[in-house]
């Protein structure tokens, strides 16, 4: 949506992949707490989201949600205040049909009187859900909310979560800052594996105030190995996905903060000319992806998605830089090297490589400008 937000991929947490309905005031004052303590927040992770079950089981005399006193005593405008006095935003969850998924009151009808109590409390972003939507026309839907949410005023991302199931990718532009283009992602390698596969090819969709989401990070959560984590991470980044911290702030690693705390991963994902990676080379499991970066740099993951160790290497001239020769920047372990015209690495099973790319040579005119798949030379 272009209306000034979300000019680069949201950033921040949402209690779904770790906490399910378990949501409280308490857990995200501590998780804000936590970005502050850490640096999460002065790495960028800025909005703290709660997700389903928040409320109570009915509205109330006046038609209005009601926050459940048990789970959340200061209610969303307290919670809301406590997070923006840590210099951070708050996410709330809503649905577009007559029940949230966990069978809380929906928003189907209620868009006006919802949005104006959002904007009252303070919410800057509203993950907006899909269930028991009544078959009604999904852009309807969604389109109300958007007007509502306009309507108030208040500056909120609005965040499109219909699963990818109407192709969201065509219109989400028109409707929101971000789509979900999958189903759940769960704490398993073959699920970012498939994630992967269905976010990778929508990358003309992508770009400052609207962002193809692949759904909220499970780095953290236990289901998968430091090195399946950190291709999960990278592949996220490259494809300018939001990054939504989805463990437990509170008992997490050092490695998995490690991870969050990558400012190289993170100036990729974050960086202004808002280009989502393109798949530049594949044979099936072994990917090459390129992202053009404002300053003319191109960031380059090599993807592993197999079970053994191999090569993959490709040419600057096919990650769309000058050949001649360049300076790599390895996003994970820093280290800087020459090359000349082959970039490769071995990379582990289930391993990514991401590398920052400087070419000798500035870039050919309108190299930059790859977005629109209209240069047969990067595809
Ligand atoms: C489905 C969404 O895709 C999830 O991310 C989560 O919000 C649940 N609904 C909550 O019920």
């Amino acid at each position: 949506l272009d209306n000034g937000a979300s000019r680069t991929p949201p950033m921040g947490f949402n209690n779904w992949n770790s906490f399910g309905c378990d949501v409280s005031e308490a857990l995200i004052k501590q998780t804000a707490d936590i970005f502050v303590s850490s640096g999460l927040r002065d790495a960028g992770y800025e909005y703290v989201n709660i997700d389903d079950c928040w409320s109570l089981h009915q509205r109330d005399a006046a038609g209005n949600l009601v926050p459940d006193p048990a789970k959340f005593p200061s209610g969303i405008k307290g919670t809301a205040d406590y997070v923006h006095s840590k210099g951070l935003k708050l996410g709330l969850y809503a649905d577009a049909g007559t029940m949230t998924c966990a069978g809380y009151p929906g928003s189907l009808g209620y868009e006006r009187q919802d949005a104006a109590l959002f904007a009252l409390w303070g919410v800057d972003y509203l993950k907006y859900d899909n269930c028991y939507n009544q078959g009604i026309d999904v852009k309807q839907r969604y389109q109300a909310m958007r007007d509502a949410l306009l309507a108030t005023g208040r500056s909120i991302v609005f965040s499109i979560c219909e699963w990818g199931e109407n192709q969201p990718w065509r219109w989400g532009r028109e409707v929101g800052h971000l789509w979900r283009t999958t189903p759940d992602i769960t704490d398993t390698w073959g699920s970012v594996v498939d994630i992967f596969h269905r976010n990778v090819g929508l990358h003309n969709a992508a770009g400052p105030g609207g962002w193809n989401d692949p759904d909220m990070l499970e780095v953290g959560n236990g289901g998968m190995t430091d090195t399946e984590y950190r291709s999960h991470f990278t592949l996220w980044a490259a494809m300018s996905a939001p990054l939504l911290i989805g463990a437990d702030l509170r008992t997490m690693s050092q490695e998995t903060m490690s991870i969050f705390l990558n400012r190289q991963v993170i100036a990729v994902n974050q960086d202004s000319l808002g280009v989502q990676a393109r798949p530049v080379w594949s044979d099936g499991t072994r990917h090459v992806l390129s992202k053009p970066l404002a300053n003319g740099d191109r960031a380059v993951v090599l993807f592993n998605e197999g079970g053994a160790a191999t090569t993959i290497s490709t040419t600057l001239q096919a990650v769309g830089l000058p050949g001649g020769g360049s300076t790599l920047t390895d996003a994970w372990t820093g280290r800087t090297s020459r090359t000349g015209e082959v970039v490769g690495a071995v990379v582990p099973a289930h391993g990514a490589v991401m590398y920052r790319i400087r070419a000798d040579q500035s870039p050919p005119a309108g190299a930059t400008n790859l977005v629109g798949g209209s240069s047969g030379r990067c595809l």
